[in-house]
């Protein structure tokens, strides 16, 4: 091997090392369970358990992190991913949102998940419990468009 491709090898794989000490936070916001959307919508206790498994790794202030989590940059990324998410759209603290801003957020929600968009795909390949079928993308769909309707 070339001395200076060795070196390369050598330093990325240092790299590589050095980074895993540099570890995510996974601890969660401190959260009131009283401002979670659910507070404010019924919905059937299967629907829940869907939008919970499809949305709320990202969507809320109970995140779950896989032990892949631990593996930087993979970590990274999926931690980038989540503060995104939760910045534009908490269910966690849904109660807290304007009506202006509920409605607006329970729009995008129709929209995304009937284009599939919503769950995100890498989320949905390591997910299985995440997948939509056909049926539970409708039913959910559905259930966003009422509650949007319940709005003044
Ligand atoms: C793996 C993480 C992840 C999962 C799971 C996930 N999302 Fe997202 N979501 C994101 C990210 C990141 C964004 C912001 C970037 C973007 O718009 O693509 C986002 C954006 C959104 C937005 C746009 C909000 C706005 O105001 O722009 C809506 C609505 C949304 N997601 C709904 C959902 C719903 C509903 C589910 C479950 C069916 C879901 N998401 C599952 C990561 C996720």
């Amino acid at each position: 091997m070339k001395k200076k491709i060795k070196i390369g090898l050598i330093v990325l794989l240092v790299a590589l090392i050095g980074i895993q000490f540099i570890q995510i936070d996974k601890e969660n916001p401190v959260s009131d369970d009283a401002n979670d959307i659910f507070q404010r919508f019924e919905a059937d206790q299967a629907l829940i358990v869907k939008i919970k498994e499809a949305c709320y790794d990202c969507h809320s202030n109970h995140a779950e992190w896989p032990w892949y989590t631990n593996v930087q940059p993979i970590g990274w990324w999926i931690k980038g991913h989540v503060n995104e998410a939760r910045k534009k759209l908490n269910f966690s603290e849904f109660i807290t949102y304007t009506d202006k801003k509920g409605k607006h957020k329970l729009e995008e929600c129709i929209e995304l998940v009937e284009e599939g968009e919503m769950p995100l795909k890498s989320f949905t390949w390591t997910h299985p419990e995440a997948r939509l079928t056909d049926l539970e993308r409708a039913a959910m769909v559905d259930w966003f468009k009422k509650q949007f309707a319940s709005y003044n």
